[in-house]
């Protein structure tokens, strides 16, 4: 068992990573006393998977369950699934001390967060991330959102859970494609501080593909690591240093939101969005070719897309320019220096950009 703390006063709270049949959780729940009673928010895939091995540990520390499915889907991050949760746990909340245990993705993590956020101005609620996405971002830091049709996100709320257990067991179920949409969350944190962790998967990418357990608690360690630090030093978005986070994320962004990209899973749209990131920062000579050749090398590793089919450059571009992403009208993006060194800028040419996302939409 590995623990990383995220210290933030009375928010602060530990990372479990563990390799075991939730006797870690178990005993992390007595020593937190979060309550009489956890509402367990999952999707019923997960609930098949997991749901009974969960609620039997909680009901041997004499901790009553009950559980609430959503749908398997982006759509449970909206407004009607939260009225719909939250109206069935107003009306089981007689004389209980309630706490929310988000059993899932991040697609459960954010909605149970914003619950937890907003129930009552706000209750305890625990992370247990199914997917090595959420184990190494979604369910550290505490950012809980809905979204609207007018966008993702849109809806959300800082509120940091009191426990995240990421149990490396429940990652194996994983389809592969899922597995390698977390690794390039794994491969941002090693462009932007972590040189280790780059070479680290460089050298062990076919074992992590292959869900060795000692390489993927390494991989999780390590990412969870730094974005705790991160979440410690900028919880709120407020210094600019969460802002290094979005690596990849701009140009990424749109080609998830651009009509026609749907088939694109989120890592395998930041993944592209690295590679034209760091293509671009080599064209303004500000990456040596021979770390630009490492980042392109490891995505091709990991089977990762470093291209999008050829389609609409109008619509990526018009989605590129109306993500938030402008500082007194010029562009702001998040540009490697070298492999585990990242910089926030607002000098890039946009005919640069342009150029580089033509390029990458080439497939
Ligand atoms: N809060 C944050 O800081 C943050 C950061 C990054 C992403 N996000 C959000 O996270 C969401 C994406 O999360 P995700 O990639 O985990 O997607 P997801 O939650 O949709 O899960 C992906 C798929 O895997 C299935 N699944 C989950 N665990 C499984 C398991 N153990 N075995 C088999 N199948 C399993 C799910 O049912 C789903 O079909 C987005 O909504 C995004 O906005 C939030
Ligand atoms: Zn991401």
């Amino acid at each position: 068992m590995n623990q990383v703390k995220v210290n933030l006063d009375d928010r602060s709270y530990p990372i479990i990573i563990a390799n075991d049949n939730f006797e870690h959780l178990a005993k992390k729940l007595v020593r937190l006393n979060l309550g009489t009673d956890a509402i367990i928010i999952t999707n019923s895939r997960i609930r098949a998977l997991y749901g009974k091995k969960l609620q039997k540990t909680l009901n041997t520390l004499k901790i009553a369950t009950h559980i609430f499915n959503v749908q398997d889907s982006e759509k449970s991050k909206s407004i009607s699934e939260y009225v719909k949760i939250i109206g069935k746990i107003s009306s089981i909340d007689t004389k209980k001390r309630l706490f929310l245990i988000a059993l899932g993705g991040g697609v459960v993590g954010d909605l149970t967060g914003f619950i937890a956020a907003t129930y009552k101005r706000g209750i305890a609620y625990i992370q247990i991330p199914t997917t090595l996405l959420a184990q190494v971002d979604s369910s550290i830091g505490g950012k809980t959102a809905l979204d609207l049709p007018s966008g993702k996100n849109l809806i959300g709320a800082f509120y940091q859970p009191k426990l995240v257990y990421s149990n490396i067991n429940l990652i194996k179920s994983l389809p592969a494609r899922q597995i390698r949409s977390g690794l390039a969350e794994a491969v941002k944190y090693g462009i932007i501080v972590d040189p280790k962790l780059f070479s680290y998967i460089e050298k062990n990418y076919k074992k992590i593909l292959d869900l060795d357990s000692s390489c993927l608690s390494y991989v999780i360690k390590a990412s969870s690591l730094i974005k705790a630090k991160i979440v410690e030093n900028d919880e709120r978005e407020t210094t600019g240093l969460r802002t290094i986070l979005n690596f990849g994320h701009t140009i990424g962004h749109a080609l998830e939101t651009a009509a026609g990209y749907s088939n694109l899973n989120h890592g395998e749209a930041i993944s592209i969005g690295m590679a034209a990131a760091a293509e671009i920062a080599h064209s303004m000579g500000i990456l040596p070719g021979i770390e630009l050749k490492r980042v392109m090398a490891i995505f091709k590793l990991l089977k990762l897309p470093l291209e999008a089919k050829k389609g609409d450059l109008k619509a990526v571009l018009s989605a590129f320019l109306r993500d938030k992403k402008f500082i007194n009208g010029r562009i702001r993006m998040v540009l490697p220096s070298k492999i585990g060194h990242v910089f926030v800028t607002e000098n890039i040419p946009y005919n640069l950009i342009k150029k580089i996302i033509k390029k990458r939409m080439a497939d």
